[in-house]
């Protein structure tokens, strides 16, 4: 039985999440939106943390200063009345027409200089709301064609934008933080910045490399074909890691938005005992908001929204009773031992040797027996994977 959720375990959703109405290219909605009021005391409910949005889901684009100020204050109101919090926001650049070639990189500076007032604007209401992570998804920053965009200057373009950004949140004093959310396409055919790596060696260009990090998405990366669990352990040892999208994926197709752990549920696992149990100590590696980026399936009606929103949060509780039992079983950690993860940890030259001291010790070459290693020698990794499998599945 898993524990129920409660704030303290940090669960965040999107408001287009749950509120997302079920319209996708081949058919129109399949369900009335869901007003913001009705989002943030449903959550509060079901044990959520918070809830995070875009600025086009509180108030429609192009709405007046009137209509836009009542939407906020809706949502102040629902925050006051449920203890919703609002710990990150973001900018919608791609809904709207004018953003079919992007907003920060479109070809059109137009464009450009009113995606870059757009989204200062919506700076001063994350600082409003008390946000302290603002995501930054360039869905529409890419291209189709190779000889319609030239990459470096749009590189350079997404570089000047993030400098403005990361300025703007300097002189003003805010106390937020920048995370990109890398994808490879959809909706452009190719995105700029498509993987976690990408995005980590981009950051590394930036003027403030220290407010920027990241937001990966588990089905992003896994449209690659890569493996989430690797890239976030990298991001961690970078100290990039500032925000999740927790979501499921079944492999290298459109970007499906399962609820979490719907898709590949082995990286699943392997994530919950990272962000949980992968720290310093075995303690907790990531103490953010545990976001969850999906969509209730087309097929669902509100019963089903809040039946796959409860899933997202049980389905992460479950993985981490799981990984601590797995963590504590005695035959899990002497197969860890026999696979030798711990000594990975120590340095390859000792404390102090030089270069030539290696070069003199005769054990580390002439001495050393590689042969040993055919036939024999090996590290017991399936053995413990197949511990990690009967964990996950409730069997040990
Ligand atoms: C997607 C993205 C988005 C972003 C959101 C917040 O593939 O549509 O995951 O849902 O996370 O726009 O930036
Ligand atoms: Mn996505
Ligand atoms: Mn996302």
């Amino acid at each position: 039985m898993a524990p129920t959720p409660t704030p303290a375990d940090k669960f965040t959703f999107g408001l287009w999440t749950v509120g997302y109405n079920g319209a996708d290219p081949f058919g129109g909605p399949t369900r009335a939106p869901l007003d913001v009021v009705h989002v943030a005391e449903k959550l509060a409910e079901l044990g959520a943390y918070g809830l995070t949005l875009h600025d086009d889901d509180l108030f429609a684009f192009g709405s007046s200063d009137a209509d836009r100020r009542k939407q906020i204050d809706r949502l102040i109101q629902a925050k006051a009345d449920t203890g919703i919090q609002v710990p990150m926001i973001t900018t919608n650049l791609f809904s709207a027409p004018v953003f079919k070639d992007g907003g920060f990189t479109s070809n059109d500076r137009a464009v450009r200089r009113f995606a870059l007032r757009k989204v200062l604007r919506n700076l001063d209401l994350a600082a409003e709301l008390g946000a302290h992570t603002f995501v930054m998804w360039g869905g529409r920053e890419g291209t189709e064609y190779d000889s319609a965009k030239n990459v470096g200057a749009a590189i350079e373009r997404y570089r000047e934008a993030v400098n403005i950004l990361t300025q703007y949140v300097t002189d003003k004093g805010y106390g937020i933080k920048f995370a990109i959310e890398p994808k490879p396409n959809e909706p452009r055919g190719d995105i700029l910045l498509p993987t976690l790596g990408h995005a980590m060696a981009f950051i590394e260009t930036l003027e403030h490399p220290e407010l920027v990090g990241l937001n990966p998405e588990v089905g992003h990366e896994q449209m690659a074909g890569l493996n989430f669990t690797a890239g976030i352990a990298q991001a961690l040892e970078a100290g990039k890691l500032f925000h999740i999208d927790l979501n499921g994926q079944r492999g290298i197709k459109y970007d499906q938005d399962l609820v979490f752990g719907h898709g590949d549920l082995h990286n699943a696992f392997s994530l919950v005992d990272l962000l949980e149990n992968g720290g310093p100590n075995g303690g907790s590696a990531y103490d953010g908001p545990r976001h969850f980026d999906y969509k209730p399936s087309r097929t669902e009606d509100e019963t089903g929204v809040w039946e796959s929103a409860k899933a997202n949060m049980r389905t992460y509780l479950l993985l981490k009773e799981r990984a601590a039992a797995f963590r504590a079983d005695p035959e899990v950690q002497e197969a860890l031992a026999a696979a030798r993860v711990a000594e990975l940890s120590q340095p390859t030259l000792g404390e102090g040797e030089t270069i030539d001291e290696l070069l003199a010790d005769q054990s580390a070459y002439e001495g050393f027996d590689s042969g040993a290693y055919f036939n024999g020698k090996g590290f017991g990794f399936v053995r413990l994977q197949q511990l990690a499998t009967e964990h996950l599945m409730g069997a040990r």
